[in-house]
């Protein structure tokens, strides 16, 4: 259970994101922002509308509007729903992170008021995800062909968070296919990429003919065997909603397994590592995996309750002070919140900033003050 100095400090944080987030979105109209220069948005509406991460910031506005009532964000993020539309009528920007890109978008804002060409949205893209399926091997393709390598047979821990999509869509056509896709992707997912430890593999191979495991990939941690610690958390937090919406006590101990890897691989400093097994000397962190860390382990919390629940609920509130405290822009001058996000551990660029990890930060810290619009 929140204490009354937990509950006092998330009061203070999300005081402090109104202010901030105020001025950010003031000065940003009309954008879909996925990184910062110089403490400046850069717009993919021309340079890539079709980037997994172009959803989150739908998220926040809707985040906003649900704290504040103010029109200003939900003006926005109409504005940015309708641009993904350009995404919804082009097939090779549709991939298994329809979820990313439509949950926090166009099915959040049927939540909030029911729009019914929000709901045809959302529905178009879970059609999209469940068409996705592979049916020799039970599960959802990640991502589609550009050329290089066969990506047919594909699948990555990441799609555990775009689940939700179908379990929505299951819910509000009443068609169980949905459901059925969803759960028989998850146990996909619980059998091959959960190890023994409780560490999750990123990226699985399966022959797309078959269905049979052929091997597991590096993906963006720092090799194969290694553990992305984004990847540990999309686990973490996917599992636990499969949890929320299916009822299925082995999805539950399935993320209870991949928090307590999680938990014990937290560094003294309680920053998070690119990944938990990358060589000692290299100290590249990733903002991001703590925020969206924390959104699983106070999710997993209130599932679980008792002292198991307040062990997860203490881990997610270190993390989030440290991110408060250290990895925070308050400033309300940059457009960026989280700094030192790293998208993958083999690109050219890490620590910057990131529009996921800003999301994952404001839904944490709204979930623990009791505000949050349940995107997921
Ligand atoms: N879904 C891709 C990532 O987490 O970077």
């Amino acid at each position: 259970m929140l204490s009354k100095e937990a509950g006092m400090w998330a009061d203070q944080v999300q005081e402090k994101l109104i202010t901030k987030m105020k001025a950010v979105v003031e000065r940003n109209r009309n954008v879909v922002p996925y990184t910062t220069e110089n403490g400046r948005f850069i717009d993919l509406t021309e340079k890539d509308i079709n980037w997994w991460t172009n959803g989150f910031w739908g998220g926040i506005l809707w985040q906003l509007y649900q704290l504040t009532g103010e029109d200003l964000y939900k003006e926005e993020a109409e504005l940015l729903e309708q641009k993904l539309d350009r995404v919804l009528m082009d097939w090779t920007g549709l991939d298994h992170d329809n979820g990313f890109k439509w949950l926090p978008t166009a099915v959040a804002h049927y939540r909030v008021d029911g729009n019914a060409a929000s709901k045809n949205r959302g529905i178009i893209a879970a059609n999209n995800l469940a068409g996705r399926f592979n049916l020799a091997g039970r599960f959802i393709r990640a991502w589609n062909d550009w050329g290089d390598v066969d990506r047919r047979g594909m699948a990555i821990i990441d799609c555990m968070m775009n689940l939700p999509l179908l379990y929505w869509a299951a819910d509000v056509t009443g068609d169980p296919r949905f459901y059925q896709i969803a759960v028989a992707h998850a146990d996909t997912a619980m059998r091959c990429f959960v190890r023994e430890d409780g560490s999750v593999n990123h990226i699985l191979r399966f022959d797309p003919e078959t269905g049979e495991l052929v091997e597991s990939l590096g993906g963006q941690g720092y090799g194969v065997g290694s553990s992305w610690t984004r990847g540990q958390t999309w686990g973490l937090y996917g599992f636990t909603l499969s949890y929320l919406h299916t009822r299925d006590a082995r999805y539950l101990n399935t993320a209870r397994r991949i928090a307590h890897y999680f938990i014990a691989n937290i560094p003294e400093s309680g920053f998070i590592p690119v990944d938990f097994r990358q060589p000692a000397e290299v100290t590249w962190e990733d903002s991001t995996a703590a925020a969206i860390a924390a959104c699983g382990l106070i999710e997993l919390s209130k599932a679980v309750g008792g002292r198991d629940g307040d062990v997860y609920l203490s881990a997610a509130l270190r993390l989030l002070k440290t991110l408060d405290e250290q990895r925070c822009s308050w400033d309300s001058e940059t457009d960026q919140l989280l700094e030192k996000c790293t998208a993958a551990y083999h690109d050219e660029q890490h620590e910057f900033t990131i529009i996921y990890g800003d999301y994952y930060f404001l839904e944490a810290v709204m979930k623990l003050t009791g505000k949050e619009l349940f995107i997921w």
